[in-house]
């Protein structure tokens, strides 16, 4: 996310519920640890109330309890039992608000790696199982601890350190990541523009948004369709999706549109010379495509990009063809990992014609019946350039040079 600079605008609400719950969660370790009362409870309560009798909090300083085993009292259990039950409700509600704004969260991981990850668990659980360590005895100093780092990393710190010190630390880390959609912000390209004069209420851009991007509201315009999209600034990643959803051209984003990219596609091709094979490129900025010098030195190639290939229009690739392209290839992020979440899969499914605005496929055909559609895609990130020189060399070696010279659009 960081790499993709996806942390700030639309999702810093999931970014500091993300870093909450990273909090809550090591929470719930820290008192489930503290429950099994062994010797490593005994030294989390010990550097625990430490830390927490430096806070001008509690007037009684916490770590009297822990004097011996006689002043030890059962409330304290209780305590923690309740913090214990509080943080898992706590990741349940920090998880909805997380994903508040994220259109249709994958909440269960893939199959496959569910399934790896719960043998892989269960595996490990019984090679190197959790054991408890020795009874706490508040009377005793605890000897060969084994402490579960994951969650009580910050003991050690503490011990070294002090308790002052190790909250600076970790308070200043803490405000460091919390804050970084803040320190890391960047001048926000415009948000998509939707012209009513053009819209039908079809709600294909409100489907296709992975966000929290539009909404349809009834119509203002007095237009005879029930609704009209309007983009929300605000849960708009400025993604270009739903540019690329709309069959009537009607959403703009940063001067992207399909009545503008139209026109870019056939200029681009015409400018390619003639005679020799043509490839059009309409590459996601994030992808191999999209990175500077990627396809320089590639002969017979204009290369396009925009910020997700789900901002292309079927219609564009269609159209590349039309203008005289000998292949069109859409170049989006790697299948996992895309950086707008659904790009690829909107993409992929347009083209073969499962989701809306369709691939008018018959008009395709017509014009390059022998070898497929001449539409071909690729998902490959920043550090794939290689693969996507190697796949536009393929393409211009299996197309005739001239075959689809511009037919039927004007
Ligand atoms: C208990 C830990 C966490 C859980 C269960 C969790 C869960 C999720 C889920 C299910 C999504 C939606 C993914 C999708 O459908 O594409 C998501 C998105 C996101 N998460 Fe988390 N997350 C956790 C921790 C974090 C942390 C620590 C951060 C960062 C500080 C974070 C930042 C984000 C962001 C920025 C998104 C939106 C990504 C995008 O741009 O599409 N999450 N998270
Ligand atoms: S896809 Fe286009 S026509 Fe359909 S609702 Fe959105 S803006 Fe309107
Ligand atoms: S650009 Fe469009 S599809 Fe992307 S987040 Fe914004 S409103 Fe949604």
């Amino acid at each position: 996310m960081l790499l993709n600079g996806r942390f700030g605008g639309n999702v810093t609400l999931a970014w500091l519920t993300g870093v909450i719950l990273v909090g809550i969660s090591l929470a719930e370790g820290l008192t489930g640890y503290f429950l099994v009362w062994d010797q490593q409870a005994q030294i989390i309560a010990r550097e625990l109330f430490r830390a927490l009798d430096i806070l001008p909090i509690f007037g009684e300083p916490l770590s009297r309890s822990l004097l011996s085993q006689s002043s030890m009292s059962n409330m304290l259990f209780f305590i923690m039992l309740f913090f214990h039950i509080m943080a898992a409700i706590g990741i349940l509600v920090f998880v909805w608000l997380h994903v508040n704004r994220v259109a249709r969260p994958r909440l269960a991981p893939p199959k496959p790696l569910l399934y790896a990850t719960l043998i892989l668990t269960a595996l490990v659980s019984v090679v190197w199982p959790a054991k408890s360590n020795l009874q706490a005895d508040l009377d005793a100093i605890p000897t060969q601890v084994n402490l579960d780092l994951f969650y009580l990393f910050w003991v050690p710190a503490q011990q070294i350190i002090g308790p002052v010190g190790a909250l600076t630390l970790f308070g200043i880390g803490f405000l460091v990541v919390f804050t970084l959609p803040y320190w890391l912000r960047r001048r926000a390209t415009p948000a998509p523009i939707v012209n009513l004069d053009f819209c039908n209420g079809c709600r294909q851009c409100y489907e296709d948004c992975p966000y929290d991007g539009i909404v349809m509201r009834p119509r203002t315009d007095g237009a005879p369709f029930a609704e009209e999209a309007v983009v929300k600034a605000d849960g708009c990643a400025r993604c270009g999706a739903c540019v690329g959803a709309c069959n009537s051209g009607a959403i703009e984003m940063d001067g992207l549109s399909l009545r503008t990219l139209q026109p870019a596609i056939e200029e681009r091709i015409r400018a390619l010379p003639s005679g020799g094979v043509r490839v059009l490129v309409l590459s996601c900025q994030a992808s191999a495509g999209g990175q500077a010098g990627a396809i320089d030195g590639l002969a017979g190639v204009a290369n396009i990009t925009v910020p997700c290939i789900a901002t292309v229009h079927p219609f564009l690739a269609e159209y590349g063809l039309l203008a005289g392209a000998d292949g069109v290839l859409l170049v989006g992020c790697p299948a996992e990992g895309g950086v707008y979440r659904l790009g690829n899969q909107w993409m992929e499914q347009r083209l073969e014609g499962s989701r809306h605005p369709r691939l008018r496929s018959t008009s395709v055909w017509e014009v390059n019946p022998s070898e497929g559609n001449g539409i071909f895609t690729l998902g490959a990130g920043a550090g794939e350039i290689a693969a996507l020189r190697a796949l536009i060399r393929e393409i211009a070696s299996k197309s005739d040079p001239g075959k689809h010279e511009m037919r039927g659009t004007g």
